[in-house]
């Protein structure tokens, strides 16, 4: 970890100190209001739950924090893509996906933006700078892309787009900002499903939009405020309190991934792993130079659908669910969501769990189904 990352994780816990009262809780107070006494003039304070809450605040200070950049927050990932698109774009823009990306993503721009005169185009992230950005509002980029964990240069596409007056959205889901600082690198807007690691918990769905240009935050705060796609106080105050711990996770979770990479690579069962950590993957040296860490997702191939699902379950350590960056390891064969993957493709997320236990539960499960 960087000493900047180190010293955004130790002040983490603390952000709140600067404003408590005397007598006030150290633990952030849960504020459930829909209205709040609103005499007289009607600026400058909490008034309607769908224009602010201080639970909220609390939750955007800390990603601020983290995120070194002001952060909007929203009920889920997708809420927070949908108000790139719908708060930034305007009939007759064109914008650039990924192809190997998540899929509901392409599924916005397919079912809704196309219909609002909106264009969309893919390109697989592994290749993403190939033909340029001419022509292009938004590029949209996942760096590594969910499932594939291909990468692609974040200063590098941010350079060519903005040749090209695209601004660059990263959505950063799979390392949150402990594992990769794309607006660092160049990038306009960072999208995230706090979901995953940053909750962490998987009791929650939230997400965050953050920017350094006042224009871009401004258009996504008028976008939740006006569409009404705003987060609940209870997910927000639940967020927060994963938040307090994301550094102590995330670290837990991806030395562990580096660990079970390197044996799962070496199990005969196994074919196509992916996990940018290895010397071996096509990611490791972009990957080594962009990312603080390599992320806590492993994705590899087993023999046959019917094996992936039987590794899956048979595991005593392992969760069969959708999703990832819970406490608890889990993993799912992604063809049955659609993604263009082989049958026995597997997304492994890794858990908090310590390692060794851990790996002992996964090659048994592994041995389970060789032969
Ligand atoms: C990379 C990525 N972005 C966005 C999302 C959407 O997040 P949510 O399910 O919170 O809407 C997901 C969900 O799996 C994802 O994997």
């Amino acid at each position: 970890m960087s000493e900047t990352a180190k010293f955004r994780a130790a002040a983490l816990p603390h952000l709140r100190r600067g404003r408590l009262a005397k007598g006030a809780p150290i633990p952030l107070p849960l504020t459930m209001a829909a209205i709040f006494h609103a005499p007289g003039d009607a600026t400058g304070f909490d008034q309607y739950g769908r224009f602010s809450n201080p639970t909220w605040d609390a939750v955007e200070h800390m990603l601020a924090h983290l995120e070194d950049a002001p952060c909007v927050a929203f009920p889920s990932g997708m809420a927070a893509i949908s108000a790139v698109f719908f708060g930034l774009l305007k009939s007759g823009d064109r914008i650039l996906l990924p192809s190997d990306g998540y899929h509901t993503t392409r599924a916005l721009a397919e079912r809704f933006l196309k219909s609002f005169g909106v264009a969309y185009d893919v390109r697989p992230t592994s290749t993403f700078l190939d033909g340029g950005f001419d022509g292009y509002r938004l590029a949209f980029v996942e760096t590594p892309a969910n499932p594939g964990l291909d990468i692609c240069d974040i200063t590098a596409v941010a350079e060519a787009a903005h040749k090209a007056s695209a601004i660059l959205v990263v959505d950063n889901t799979t390392m949150t900002p402990f594992g990769q600082r794309p607006l660092d690198l160049g990038a306009d807007i960072v999208v995230a499903a706090d979901t995953k690691a940053p909750n962490g918990h998987s009791d929650v769905l939230f997400g965050h939009v953050a920017s350094r240009n006042a224009d871009i935050i401004a258009a996504v705060t008028d976008w939740r405020e006006t569409s009404g796609a705003i987060p609940g106080p209870f997910e927000a105050w639940l967020v927060h309190r994963g938040l307090e711990t994301l550094d102590v996770r995330f670290d837990r979770m991806c030395s562990s991934a580096e660990v079970l990479a390197r044996r799962l690579k070496d199990h005969p069962a196994i074919s196509g792993l992916r996990f940018p950590g290895l010397e071996s993957d096509p990611s490791h040296n972009l990957g080594h130079a962009q990312m603080e860490r390599f992320g806590f997702l492993i994705s590899f191939v087993l023999a046959s659908e019917d094996k992936a699902e039987d590794f899956i379950n048979n595991c005593a350590l392992m969760q069969a669910a959708t999703s990832f960056g819970g406490v608890h390891t889990s993993a799912e064969r992604r063809a049955k969501r659609g993604d263009a993957v082989p049958p026995g493709f597997v997304r492994l997320s890794v858990g908090c769990e310590p390692v060794e236990e851990l790996w002992q539960a996964i090659e048994a499960s592994l041995d389970g189904i060789s032969g």
